[in-house]
């Protein structure tokens, strides 16, 4: 089946992730190989609202698929959560006969998305562009990969110092709610504990793990920790561990935005250029309030109520394995 869509318009929002520019350029130059009219719009639906929508051609998408960030920019606005706000943004797509929209971004993005199709009739596809990975109907978010290299990278400089001084460090990694990023890299940086949202870590549980470190003569830890744990702030598990083990010194490094930035892997560059291509495909095929995504190197397309609501549960033997190997 064949569906009459003649402009289609791309926007990122929420955080920006390692990927995001080369979806863009995937949407772009696979929309404009079928003849469409496409039009990004600046910082995210911010720029819906505040009609900062451009017509894009196939130079302006040149040149950033290795850029880390998004040309588009992105934001998180308030208004679009507003019935009133989402009227506004939706007349100016209807103003340039825009009949389609491509999000590039996370779960908040893809709410906003869907109450847009619904209450405007705009026909919205969803592209996962988040470092969290915690959209279910994917196997990976772009960016995911990016973030994680980013974190291995820095957590093997850390592990040189922790080494060199025989210290302890708690390494805190984003993900909002979920330990995506914490659970992988924990498990590629050699952590000792890993602290998780998803899991009830307990301060008998991380001391037992630092007692087998001492018994093992291991002289320098490496603790991850995700930031929506719900053991405690990195500052106050920092504290409780000095408490317990006053001879240990206990570093703090909280990783931060680093994670977000930087030029995207090739694993991210093939899923952001896939991903977008498939957007633009599958909206002239029909598919709408969706989200493009990649499941045992296949695409496939999600329905966007089941990509926010759902959650792909976590790979809890990896945990087991990470446990395994550092003890
Ligand atoms: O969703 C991506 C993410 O980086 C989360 O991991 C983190 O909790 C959040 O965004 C931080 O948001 P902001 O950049 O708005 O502080």
């Amino acid at each position: 089946m064949s569906i009459e869509i003649n402009n289609i318009a791309v926007l990122t929002s929420g955080g920006d992730a390692p990927g995001m520019n080369a979806a863009i350029r995937a949407v772009t130059r696979t929309a404009l190989y079928y003849g469409k009219k496409v039009f990004g719009i600046y910082r995210g639906y911010e720029g819906m609202i505040e009609n900062d929508i451009v017509e894009l051609n196939t130079t302006s998408v040149k040149h950033i698929l290795a850029l880390g960030g998004t040309f588009l920019k992105s934001a998180r606005s308030q208004e679009f959560r507003t019935p009133e706000g989402r009227a506004k943004a939706a007349k100016n797509l209807k103003d340039r006969n825009i009949d389609a929209l491509v999000v590039i971004g996370g779960d908040g993005s893809f709410t906003g998305a869907l109450k847009l199709a619904e209450e405007h009739g705009i026909k919205v596809i969803g592209v996962p562009g988040t470092i969290d990975n915690d959209l279910y109907g994917t196997d990976y978010t772009i960016g995911y990969d990016t973030a994680t290299n980013t974190v291995i990278e820095s957590v093997d400089k850390i592990r040189d110092t922790a080494s060199s001084h025989n210290r302890l460090f708690l390494v805190e990694v984003m993900g909002r709610d979920t330990g995506y990023i914490a659970a992988s890299t924990g498990l590629a940086t050699g952590a000792l504990s890993i602290i998780l949202p998803e899991k009830n870590n307990t301060y008998e549980e991380l001391f037992g793990d630092l007692r087998s470190a001492q018994a093992n003569k291991k002289t320098s830890n490496i603790i991850m920790v995700a930031e929506g744990n719900h053991l405690g702030d990195i500052f106050e598990i920092a504290t409780a561990v000095r408490k317990e083990f006053p001879s240990i010194d206990v570093k703090v490094t909280t990783l931060g935005h680093t994670q977000r930035g930087g030029s995207p892997s090739t694993n991210d560059r093939i899923l952001a250029s896939v991903l977008g291509h498939y957007a633009i495909k599958g909206l002239m095929e029909g598919q709408e309030k969706v989200m493009s995504g990649m499941i045992n190197q296949k695409v496939v397309f999600t329905p966007l109520g089941d990509a926010i609501t759902k959650t792909t549960a976590l790979d809890y033997e990896m945990l087991t394995i990470a446990k395994i190997l550092a003890t």
